[in-house]
């Protein structure tokens, strides 16, 4: 087992953030598989490629270390609930385990989430430059009100933090942004994360545990569990030259 990667016992939900890699190591490409390196071949801006790259093998990575075998030969399901297209898409999940697991890109960071005790869903989200175009499609009316009640400098952070929250528990859920992220109300972002309400949700539903990530300067982070409670014990970890995987020293 890597020793930035610890096994993940019952009743935790470990969250690893990093930086996307400067310069894509071929160790690093070597890791993901035929689809996930077409899926990469297509992005067009480097940043992209490296957001990418990060974090499918950061994944493979993280789930390899608790499933005993390499990354390589991690295999993923996915599952949409929306559709029937045939092309793997929607919610990834690990072949043969009931281990849960998620992952987010944006900027130039990532998150990988992984649990043993429950659906779980990871969002990150570089705090948002212009967001008024936004605000009505991503928050409740009294979100919106709570925002406007804000200094004009705290509106950008205070907005992805919603933003981040609301991601998090429709990635858990594996609704994704099929489902309209202005029906949930989470709590304000000077409050601990929750789920205060969902108009429109078909009950019954497993309770959503929600909880801010820390994700550094510029980024909001959160992670949604559904189930029993669970502790979340974050890691910040990024990738050599070379591709090996380390805890960066900050500062
Ligand atoms: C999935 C979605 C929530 C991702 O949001 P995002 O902010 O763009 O991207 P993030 O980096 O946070 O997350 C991306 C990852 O979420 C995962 N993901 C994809 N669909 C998911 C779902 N339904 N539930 C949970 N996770 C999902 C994938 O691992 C994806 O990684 P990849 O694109 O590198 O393979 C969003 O793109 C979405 O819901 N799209 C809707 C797609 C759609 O309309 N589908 C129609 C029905 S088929």
């Amino acid at each position: 087992m890597s020793p930035v990667i610890p096994r993940v016992p019952a009743g935790e939900c470990h969250v690893w953030i990093a930086d996307a890699v400067r310069v894509p190591s071929p160790a690093l490409l070597e890791l993901l598989d035929a689809r996930e390196r077409a899926r990469h071949d297509t992005l067009v801006r480097a940043q992209d490629r490296a957001l990418y790259l990060t974090a499918h093998a950061l994944l493979r990575q993280v789930a390899a270390a608790q499933l005993g075998g390499g990354p390589r030969e991690v295999r993923f399901t996915h599952v949409c609930r929306h559709c029937e297209r045939t092309e793997p898409h929607g919610k990834p999940g690990l072949e043969g385990s009931s281990l849960e697991i998620s992952l987010s890109h944006s900027g130039g960071r990532v998150a990988v989430a992984l649990s043993p005790a429950g659906p779980v869903g990871v969002d990150i989200e570089q705090v948002a430059r212009d967001m008024r175009d936004l605000t009505e499609v991503v928050l409740a009316p009294e979100e919106r009100e709570e925002l406007e009640r804000l200094a004009e400098a705290g509106r950008p952070g205070a907005f992805t933090r919603y933003w981040a929250r609301k991601e998090a528990v429709l990635k858990a859920t594996g609704d994704g942004l099929v489902v309209s992220p202005a029906l949930l109300t989470v709590s304000p972002p000077w409050a601990p994360a929750a789920l205060l309400a969902w108009r429109e949700r078909a009950e019954p539903h497993r309770p959503v545990r929600l909880h801010d990530v820390d994700a550094g300067d510029g980024y909001r982070a959160a992670v949604a569990v559904l189930g029993a409670p669970c502790r979340v014990v974050r890691h910040e970890v990024g990738y050599d030259g070379d591709g090996t995987l380390v805890r960066p020293r900050r500062g």
